[in-house]
């Protein structure tokens, strides 16, 4: 995959893409990324790539020309061109799936009060949020989407088990888990996962996965498991009734 990303902020990049399993991914030729300044594409001697709003207010606007020439420049064949707004689509575990299928992505960093209305009608594709919080710029929110997507690429984890099993791919929370020392300050890891029985384990973290979802994301229940959220009230009313005939 080719990612592209048009910045105010090229060095910010610097840090994140150059460790762990971006940077590897990068080594091993799975994933190839470029960043740009967009004052690269401003015309002036000054380098202006924003300008005060129309209709008056405050902040600064990012000028559609210096961003027209760069994605027209980038976007090449079959690239698809997002801008990062908190405007946008809210991102997910599936908007990153869907997105890992693409060939060449090309990231537009918003900043400032944000970019012309003629960009966000003409030259993108999607406009995606990171979440319902407003940042400083579109850089923070690009490395986010751009991690979730690179480390789905085949290839990029060890094992493609890891990206099926972890949270939020099924829908589920992770299970909990455990390694050595088997007994730490008197915890102790639970007697199952050290049984050696295979079915016996895949059947407790599923119920662990389970009943994590349940406690700490009924929306996630709702929107993937709704099945999962009847069962639970049904055990409910069920652990209820035997209560009530214990007493
Ligand atoms: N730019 C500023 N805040 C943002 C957010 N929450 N998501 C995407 N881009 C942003």
């Amino acid at each position: 995959m080719r990612i592209d990303i048009i910045t105010l902020f090229p060095r910010m990049f610097d840090g994140p893409f150059r460790e762990s399993i971006i940077a590897r991914a990068i080594a091993a030729g799975i994933v190839e990324i470029h960043i740009h300044d967009l004052r690269g594409w401003a015309t002036d001697r000054h380098r202006t790539v924003d300008d005060a709003p129309f209709g008056g207010g405050a902040g600064m606007v990012l000028k559609p020309e210096p961003l027209f020439a760069a994605i027209e420049q980038l976007r090449g064949e079959n690239g698809h061109v997002i801008l990062m707004t908190p405007q946008g689509q809210v991102f997910n575990q599936q908007l990153a799936a869907d997105l890992a299928t693409y060939n060449h992505l090309l990231f537009v960093c918003g900043h400032y009060e944000g970019v012309d209305e003629r960009v966000r009608e003409h030259a993108i594709d999607r406009e995606l949020s990171i979440g319902d919080y407003v940042l400083s710029g579109g850089e923070l929110p690009a490395m986010v989407v751009v991690d979730a997507v690179t480390r789905l690429l085949p290839g990029t984890l060890g094992s493609h088990l890891s990206t099926v099993e972890e949270s939020h791919a099924g829908g589920l929370l992770e299970y909990p888990h455990y390694t050595r020392p088997r007994d730490f300050r008197g915890w102790r890891v639970p007697d199952i996962l050290l049984s050696g029985n295979h079915a016996a384990i895949a059947r407790w973290r599923h119920e662990q996965a389970v009943r994590r979802t349940l406690e700490r994301r009924p929306d996630l229940t709702r929107k993937y498991l709704p099945h999962l959220l009847q069962e639970h009230k049904d055990g409910d009313e069920d652990a209820g009734a035997t209560t009530t005939s214990g007493l």
